[in-house]
């Protein structure tokens, strides 16, 4: 299936202002708390912790705002598909409506800090956000969420009206949500951070972090650095002290945007039926867009990925009558086996090393509620949802079904790479734009040959924990099945738990 042309990009990266930050850099400034990560999570603590009082510093591997909340569809909201009846289900009523007071609490946070700091980032609220059923079996998920919401006392109304065009069969309205720009709120509180006295390493990957009595260490490619606390914002987290990767899935999704033609009936709603289709409105230099994300599917698992944009626009097509796309992007969430997010100290024992994670697809309000609940539990401030979201939860709790399917499909991915392995094979015979993973002297090796011609050859043995990478056609990257790892072709690491390379392999 090919698909029209529009631009390999988010439409908030390539509509980001550079943010003015002043001078940042490598420095070891004695602060009092180091947070790993530059995304909606890592930023949004980093700032209220410093409002609270304390020295903090950010490290991000990348550039700041580089990675997933750049690639969000960026709804900003608390009706979450319908995650309030699977937290029930799995959790119980109290764990749902912690979720839900921590999510509320995170929406509101957003709004002030937008107000306060007069960040210029678009945020329109007023509008619903809309889990609808288009076909009747998908009713009574729908009609679950609604009883589940009413009982937690959200705003909720059940109908049959959605803002999109075409008919549903139930539709249950989140009143009042709002969407924003994430790179200009970002930028906004960057930018209050930084001239707070805050300081901003970019480029620079952590890559351990040891936790003592009185203090922690990170270690980084560029030295080390020590504070009290240490707060792991990356993402997916790179260390596993509390046993979370075992709990943990990671997913990559798909996103579109095209001009929308005038007086089309669109807004912010998602189907609760499969596949997901997100889908929201922009006003972007001037242009209507509509955004639509969906096709998600376990990182690593599917190799032909450019069909998911094609399948994208082709809906959109059919459904909204697009033609004229603009950008397609894809980007990778985490879940966690029991979809609460994992918050909070790392592992038992540990108070000084804390990490978020985990936000199912919607961390504009659960990693701005994760940045509140980790600055409460440095302060040591009382906080309710702490029990719900402790991300120690992974190693007390006993293994489930779902754990169990889940373990064993990552032992499968690890163990089938060593029996037989990939075939012997001459990465010289790959024609341009052709990648494969073939046994070069005896080394696992994943080949691609660009549309230059040039030939990038790297080991195929992630370097987390040594499970064999697969290409990702649409990105042009190496990923890694068993948690999410992502390298480009030259092996180096686009996204954790990696912290190191693919060796370079040469060839003959
Ligand atoms: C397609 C898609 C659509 C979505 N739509 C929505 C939505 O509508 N609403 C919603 O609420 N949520 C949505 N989400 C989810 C939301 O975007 C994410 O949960 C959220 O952006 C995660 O923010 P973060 O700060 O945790 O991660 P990130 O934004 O990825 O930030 C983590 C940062 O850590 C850095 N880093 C990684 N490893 C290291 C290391 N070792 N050392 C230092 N730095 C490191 C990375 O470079 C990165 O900058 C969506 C997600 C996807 C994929
Ligand atoms: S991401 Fe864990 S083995 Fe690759």
């Amino acid at each position: 299936m090919s698909f029209p042309a529009s631009r390999h990009i988010s439409p908030w990266v390539d509509t980001l202002p550079p943010p003015e930050l002043g001078p940042t850099g490598f420095r070891d400034d004695a602060s009092d708390v180091l947070v790993l990560g530059a995304g909606i999570t890592g930023i949004t603590t980093a700032l209220l912790l410093q409002r609270a009082g304390l020295k903090v510093t950010v490290v991000e591997a990348r550039r700041l705002a580089g990675s997933v909340t750049m690639h969000s569809t960026v709804k900003v909201t608390y009706g979450h598909g319908t995650l309030y009846s699977k937290i029930e289900q799995k959790r119980g009523f109290d764990a749902a409506a912690a979720y839900a007071e921590a999510n509320v609490a995170g929406f509101g946070e957003i709004l002030a800090l937008e107000r306060d700091l007069n960040i210029d980032c678009m945020l329109e609220r007023g509008h619903p956000h809309v889990i609808y059923a288009e076909q009747p079996e998908e009713v009574e998920a729908v009609e679950a969420e609604a009883r589940v919401a009413e009982r937690i006392g959200l705003p909720v109304t059940l109908g049959q009206e959605a803002p999109v065009p075409f008919e549903v069969a139930a539709a249950l309205h989140f009143t009042d949500q709002a969407h924003f720009h994430p790179g200009r709120y970002l930028a906004g509180l960057a930018e209050a951070f930084v001239h707070g006295g805050g300081n901003i390493i970019e480029g620079v990957r952590a890559r351990e972090v040891s936790e003592e009595s009185h203090h922690c260490t990170v270690g980084t490619a560029a030295g080390k650095l020590a504070a009290a606390h240490v707060v792991v914002a990356t993402h997916y987290p790179f260390l596993d002290r509390g046993g979370q990767f075992s709990r943990m899935t990671a997913r990559r999704s798909y996103g579109i945007a095209a001009v929308l033609p005038g007086g089309s009936n669109a807004g912010m709603a998602i189907n609760a039926g499969s596949p997901t289709r997100s889908t929201r409105t922009v006003m972007l230099d001037g242009e209507e867009l509509l955004i639509v994300v969906g096709e998600g599917h376990g990182v690593g698992h599917v190799s032909e990925t450019g069909q998911r944009w094609a399948r994208l626009q082709q809906w959109a097509q059919e459904r909204y009558g697009v033609t004229d796309f603009r950008y397609h992007w894809s980007a990778e969430e985490t879940s966690t086996l029991d979809h609460v997010p994992f918050v909070g100290f790392a592992a038992p024992g540990s108070n000084r090393l804390l990490l978020a994670t985990g936000f199912d697809g919607w961390g504009m309000t659960n990693g701005t509620a994760a940045a509140m609940l980790m600055r409460d539990l440095i302060l040591e401030r009382d906080n309710s949802w702490a029990a719900t979201f402790d991300a120690r939860r992974a190693e007390t709790s006993l293994p489930g079904k779902e754990f169990v399917k889940h373990n064993l499909h990552i032992g499968k991915m690890w163990l089938k790479d060593r029996v037989g392995g990939p075939p012997n094979g001459s990465p010289e015979e790959l024609e341009p734009g052709d990648a494969a993973v073939l046994k070069v002297d005896g080394e696992q090796t994943a080949a691609h040959r660009d549309e230059n011609g040039a030939l990038h050859a790297v080991s195929a043995v992630c370097t987390h924990m040594g499970c064999t990478v697969g290409w990702n056609d649409g990105e042009k990257s190496w990923d890694c099945p068993c948690h999410g790892s992502r390298f480009n072709p030259d092996g180096e690491v686009l996204h954790g738990p990696a912290t190191a390379p693919l060796s370079k392999q040469s060839l003959g």
